[in-house]
């Protein structure tokens, strides 16, 4: 583990999300593996992040990118061995960058031995790790999740002839949480990687892990039960170790995953995401302030996790049918960007490639409450490939120059595991890394500073939040405090220029320092405070008296 022992290390963290198979192929085969993640650390290490949140790597059919586990105690062929990831985990270490990997305990691959074995029999010793029933009529309040493939939460196995329970691919059966033989294996499942050092995990789909008749089967008490019970576990004997929680539900419904601080250290905040895009579309802040406004206190130990995107589809699943219709018509207008409940597409593609609206909106997500989670290519503004299959389109290789498939692997390019981007404007002659790192006023180079900045203000990670509600609607503002250390942020979400009036009496007497340039702005008096913003324009003043 890291030299800081702080047990609160992921409330001042900022997370970079990664794919081994995405990043970088060390032996030429077209695939990422982990010696070749372990090669790019350094990358990482100097972009400013400090905790790497590893997307699943285990032995795994790939049907669902690995979200498909066969086998939860060993490394995918493909990405190398046990010990490669051994050494990537130390050599990560050793640069005091944090290890959070892919746990899923939802649902295992059809391919797993577990399954095989419950498949095989009815009275096989194993029937009741799944779910099984003669029908496919129990748990009829359920929803479909992927209902762009599936029709029906339940699967006919025609071997021992009965239906399965699956929440997402027909292809992933669901565990069975009522059966303590699941939990005490899934534990030591954990107790396998935590042993071996990793910082935590992202504990992938953890609203469905129970199912009772005549409920929506997410968010049950009992399952709530059960990751009461990995914590305690965790806090025991692995403190220091963090769990992040995949909960894609409303504020509400989110709240009880933290518990009263023995639950979840941290949970992405699926509801904030979309309306961030839907208030800089409709240049209004209130989708912003709305939903801010609604989310619950949660413990001082827990954090929540922001992010733009990630390598889902842009989910829309916790806005209405209103908004929805609001998004697909800004972001999604052609239908092939459209999956499931969802927009299949990358950051600098949905802003339109312009860099005020990605630095603006990474702005935001450095500045609410909340660690924020970068995802890989984001950085340098990759693009998408809407005509790769399911969420490929977001998936493909990182852009590391200019030369041979954009340095990412020395194979044919017909072998690579995906298509490069190749097009004018996102390909990798276009976007990477090195072209970037020459140039101080690069995409990435605003990057780094920017997490640099966040970094050394742990009162984003850890402070208050109030919102100013300035006239002006289109002017996003709010005062982030702790102690007596205030700092406001004005982000103007519009494309024009605007005035702002902003009412700042309760810190009359104090001096804005801009933090970017360090330049100070004038002393806050009785009259409202004006300020004049470009298009997109954000601030970051620190209130100080001097
Ligand atoms: C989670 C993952 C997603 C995966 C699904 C099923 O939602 O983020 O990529 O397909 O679980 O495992």
């Amino acid at each position: 583990m890291p030299e800081t022992q702080d047990a609160l290390w992921y409330k001042n963290a900022v997370f970079y999300q990664v794919h081994v198979r995405a990043f970088y192929d060390s032996n030429g085969d077209g695939v990422g593996d982990f010696q070749g993640l372990a090669q790019k650390l350094d990358y990482l290490r100097d972009l400013g992040i400090n905790a790497i949140w590893l997307m699943p790597f285990f032995p795994s059919p790939l049907r669902d990118d690995g979200y498909d586990i066969a086998d939860y105690r060993s490394v995918h062929p493909l990405y190398g061995t046990l010990q490669d990831f051994k050494n990537f985990l130390a050599a990560a270490h050793e640069r005091q960058l944090r290890v959070v990997m892919e746990m899923v305990l939802n649902h295992t691959s059809d391919q797993h031995a577990w399954f095989q074995e419950s498949r095989s029999s009815r009275d096989n010793p194993r029937r009741n790790w799944y779910v099984w029933s003669e029908t496919d009529t129990p748990y009829r309040s359920a929803r479909i999740i992927f209902i762009d493939t599936e029709m029906s939460n339940w699967a006919w196995d025609p071997i021992s002839k009965e239906h399965y329970w699956h929440r997402f691919f027909s292809h992933q059966p669901d565990l069975n949480y009522d059966n303590p033989a699941v939990r005490e294996e899934m534990w030591d499942v954990m107790k396998f990687w935590l042993d071996m050092g990793v910082d935590g995990f992202r504990l992938d789909a953890v609203p469905y892990l129970i199912e009772r008749e005549g409920t929506s089967c997410e968010n049950l008490p009992e399952t709530h039960i059960v990751i009461k019970e990995l914590r305690a576990k965790l806090d025991r004997e692995y403190p220091g170790r963090m769990l992040l929680a995949e909960a894609n539900q409303w504020p509400a419904d989110l709240r009880p995953y933290f518990g009263t601080g023995d639950e979840f250290h941290m949970a992405f905040h699926f509801p904030l995401m979309p309306r961030m895009f839907m208030g800089l579309k409709l240049e209004d802040r209130k989708p912003i302030t709305e939903i801010l406004t609604q989310t619950p206190e949660i413990p001082a130990s827990c954090q929540w996790g922001l992010f733009l995107r990630n390598h889902d589809e842009l989910t829309l699943e916790m806005v209405t049918d209103m908004e929805r219709d609001y998004m697909y018509d800004s972001y999604a207008r052609d239908k092939t960007m459209r999956l499931n409940l969802g927009i299949r597409r990358r950051l600098a593609p949905l802003l339109e490639h312009d860099r005020r609206r990605i630095e603006l909106m990474n702005g935001m997500l450095m500045s609410l409450p909340g660690t924020p989670i970068i995802y890989y290519g984001d950085e340098i503004g990759m693009g998408d490939n809407v005509n790769l299959g399911d969420r490929n389109g977001v998936r493909t290789p990182m852009q590391w120059n200019g030369g041979w498939n954009g340095g990412f692997s020395n194979a044919d390019p017909e072998s690579l595991y995906s298509p490069l981007i190749q097009n004018p404007v996102y390909g990798y002659q276009a976007v990477n890394v090195l072209s970037q790192k020459r140039s101080e006023h690069s995409l990435l180079s605003w990057m780094q500073h920017m997490i640099s900045l966040r970094r050394s203000t742990p009162l984003f990670g850890s402070g208050s939040i109030e919102f100013l509600y300035p006239k002006n609607h289109r002017v996003l503002a709010y005062v982030r405090q702790q102690g007596d250390q205030a700092i406001l942020v004005v982000n103007n979400l519009s494309s024009s220029a605007q005035a702002v009036e902003l009412d700042l009496r309760r810190y009359k007497g104090k001096i804005l320092i801009e933090m970017f340039g360090g330049n100070l702005f004038p002393r806050i008096g009785d009259l409202p405070y004006l300020l004049t913003m470009g298009p997109y324009q954000f601030y970051w003043f620190k209130l100080r008296r001097i």
